[in-house]
């Protein structure tokens, strides 16, 4: 599997397992596991998910040896803060059957994120997450929280895929070390994107599905992505990626798909803020 190098040296997977909205324990669990035993080694979940525990019993199930892992989970916006953080961490840890993590993401930059950051440092002084970073930070947030602490962010994980293809954002990641990851790297399907007429004409030309173009544009680019999918064979298809290569034409072709815009939610929307800063998630 192809690797990016992040700012600590930590070698990450370039293409990763999402299981969001697999609400089911036992489809997830299952989920998990095929994409374990179909090559990928990164899993990326989140305690606002409510699924560590399956993921957790996937990775067991699997037998795979720990190291040759990268899991990721996310703090969720009602355990931000300092003391909050670290309780929320040892029990994402518990659920997911660890003694460490590879990578630990504030999901949310709301509420006590500094509070939180804070009590990630120290998790990574002590070893107990190899990597941290945070998720949905645009480039001011970012470069507030750079600034204002002691270690940079690894990685930020925000939407990412044709019809938001985040160009400025990633260079100013690149430019302060910071690693682009991407979720929705099919938009969830929205926009019609599996049947988007660019992309098919793509895909027709090197053999390959629109979902195995749209990962192809985003590895790239240098973008971690975590594709989401419960079927088997679109599990298998999602890392089958790494033998053909687009050309500088197919990518300018996908560049006119850009709208620059959120397909899901506007982080620059007050009401985005309360809405997410006031639900209330039962971990
Ligand atoms: N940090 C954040 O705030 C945040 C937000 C959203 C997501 N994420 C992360 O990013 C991951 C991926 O994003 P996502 O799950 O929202 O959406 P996504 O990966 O863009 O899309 C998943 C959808 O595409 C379908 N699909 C998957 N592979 C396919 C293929 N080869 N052909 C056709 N359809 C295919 C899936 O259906 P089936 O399952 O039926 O195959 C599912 O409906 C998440 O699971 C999560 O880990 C993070």
């Amino acid at each position: 599997m192809q690797t990016v190098t992040l700012n600590n040296g930590v070698k990450m997977p370039i293409i990763g397992f999402g299981v969001y909205q697999i609400p089911d324990a036992e489809e997830c669990e299952d989920a998990v596991y095929e994409a374990l035993m179909a090559g990928y080694r990164l899993i990326d979940t989140a305690a606002g998910y409510l699924n560590e525990e399956a993921v957790g019993r996937a990775i067991k199930r699997s037998g795979i040896p720990r190291k040759e892992l990268f899991i990721t989970t996310k703090l969720w916006i009602q355990d931000a803060g300092y003391e909050s953080a670290k309780m929320a961490f040892s029990k994402s840890l518990k659920k997911l059957q660890l003694d460490y993590l590879d990578l630990y993401l504030i999901h949310q930059p709301f509420g006590d994120y500094y509070g939180a950051w804070r009590a990630m440092e120290d998790l990574y002084h002590e070893g107990k997450s190899k990597a941290i970073g945070v998720s949905n930070f645009l480039p001011d947030r970012l470069m507030d929280l750079i600034v204002h602490n002691e270690i940079v962010p690894a990685v930020n994980q925000v939407e990412t895929h044709p019809f938001y293809q985040q160009i400025k954002s990633a260079a100013f990641m690149k430019e302060h070390g910071v690693q682009h990851q991407s979720w929705a790297p099919f938009a969830e399907g929205r926009n019609n994107m599996f049947d988007n007429e660019v992309l098919t004409s793509i895909a027709e030309k090197h053999s390959k599905s629109v979902a195995q173009v749209v990962l192809r544009w985003l590895v790239q680019r240098e973008v971690v992505a975590i594709p989401k999918s419960v079927r088997k064979e679109r599990i298998v298809e999602n890392i089958d990626i790494f033998d053909f290569e687009l050309s500088s034409d197919d990518i300018e072709q996908i560049s006119t798909l850009d709208t620059r815009e959120s397909l899901f939610l506007s982080y620059h929307d007050p009401e985005v803020a309360k809405m997410l800063g006031t639900l209330k998630v039962n971990l």
